[in-house]
């Protein structure tokens, strides 16, 4: 396995010898939930980008913000406007954000050209120009040449987007080649402290996964269970586990494809995989459907799992109450409908008496998970660090090179 990707060329080195007057291009990740109006539901990584953003622009530079929003496949969809995220930097930074009506084009050049010192500028969605995710080299190069142009001729580039460094994507990776390139501070904490985690945790270490599909985390396993003391499964993927234990799931999420493979794991590493003994079922996947807590082999004809259950609940918190080292990545269940968030609360809460009870290290891996603290009201200080990168932070967890992290380091 690679060791942490170090030493990384920082934001400070940059900041040292001076922004004042210069152009400066920064990656953050702002791939943010909406609800259907196309208001943000989660602000976390706007929240995240700040301290960057901010450092930049007291030291004077003309700073210049590429993102991405959703997938729109290369095409300009205004679902998909980076207009909401420029509003909610407006009123993080206290400044005025203007947004530019393209990413590369004319209104991008001579909005970057007109800024002046500790002014700042969003492009709009880096995704709506199908080079950004091309994946021939030459048209994610061309592209990333004119997001480079962006920043003149004593521009600087500053990857923060820590959600997207596993991505290797022309405003990610290939234009970190056509400018001096830095860390941000949000890249530099995550990969620290993930990278600590990944290298050297404290034992006991217990590894939470959740979420929907085995085969997403399938590399993360593997590479977890030679180091990790547990490794605690809920959430969708679980009930593959429970097929292979011979379980009859009904219409629990399933992904049949994988049965063998789980079979597999379950030999291999039985002895650390805990797994659901009760669960939370409802007869149809609905935010008010009707709750019933069963037994593995007790499912309702048609009904589904949309929780762990309580006893379950209870093992997994113990399990989390010995650890010296939590990472956790995957809801335990369906936590946007209250009736199935048991599962995913006691976990959270756990980790939390964990931090505070047991001197331990508890790491919430991004994505639903972090949203899932947030949504259900707990204390985000109660954990050591919660990380802004869902796929990004089991990739560096797994071992795996982080393109947008790789551009960064020396
Ligand atoms: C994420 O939300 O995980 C990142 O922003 C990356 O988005 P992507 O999976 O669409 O590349």
């Amino acid at each position: 396995m690679k060791e942490t990707f170090m030493p990384l060329q920082t934001i400070q080195q940059l900041l040292d010898e001076g922004v004042d007057g210069r152009h400066v291009l920064v990656r953050s990740d702002f791939n943010v939930p909406l609800d259907d109006e196309g208001n943000i539901t989660d602000a976390g990584r706007i929240d995240a980008s700040i301290p960057t953003l901010k450092a930049l622009l007291d030291g004077g530079a003309k700073v210049i913000v590429t993102a991405h929003l959703g997938r729109p496949k290369g095409e300009f969809k205004p679902e998909f406007s980076l207009k909401p995220v420029a509003e909610a930097l407006s009123e993080r930074l206290g400044q005025f954000v203007a947004l530019a009506s393209d990413v590369s084009g004319e209104d991008a050049h001579e909005r970057a050209n007109g800024l002046t010192e500790g002014e700042i500028l969003l492009v709009e969605n880096v995704r709506f120009d199908a080079r950004e995710t091309s994946k021939d080299d030459a048209e994610r190069e061309a592209f990333a040449a004119e997001l480079a142009d962006l920043a003149a001729d004593d521009g600087a580039f500053v990857s923060d987007g820590f959600g997207v460094v596993h991505r290797k994507q022309a405003s990610v990776y290939d234009v970190a080649a056509k400018l001096p390139a830095y860390a941000g501070y949000l890249v530099e904490k995550e990969v620290e402290t993930l990278g600590s985690v990944k290298d050297n945790p404290a034992h006991p270490y217990v590894v939470v996964l959740g979420g929907s599909k085995v085969s997403d985390k399938l590399g993360v396993i593997e590479a977890l269970a030679q180091k990790a003391d547990k490794l605690v499964i809920g959430g969708g993927m679980c009930y593959t586990f429970l097929a292979a234990q011979g379980h009859n799931v009904q219409k629990s999420l399933l992904q049949e494809d994988m049965v063998d493979t789980c079979g597999k794991l379950i030999e291999t590493y039985g002895d650390k995989l805990v797994l659901p003994v009760d669960l939370a079922i409802a007869p149809e996947f609905d935010k008010n459907a009707e709750k019933k807590v069963v037994g593995l082999d007790d499912i309702d004809e048609g009904w589904m799992s949309l929780d762990i259950g309580p006893e379950t609940a209870q093992n997994y918190a113990a399990a989390i109450k010995e650890a010296k080292t939590v990472f956790w990545n995957g809801p335990m269940g369906v936590f946007e409908f209250p009736n199935f968030a048991d599962g995913t609360q006691a976990v959270a809460e756990a980790m939390i008496e964990a931090t505070k009870n047991n001197d331990c290290f508890t790491v919430v891996g991004g994505g639903d998970s972090a949203a899932s603290v947030r949504a259900l009201g707990l204390d985000e200080e109660g954990f050591s660090h919660i990380s802004t990168g869902g796929g990004a932070s089991l990739e560096l967890i797994e071992g795996k090179e982080l393109p947008g992290v790789s551009v960064v380091s020396n």
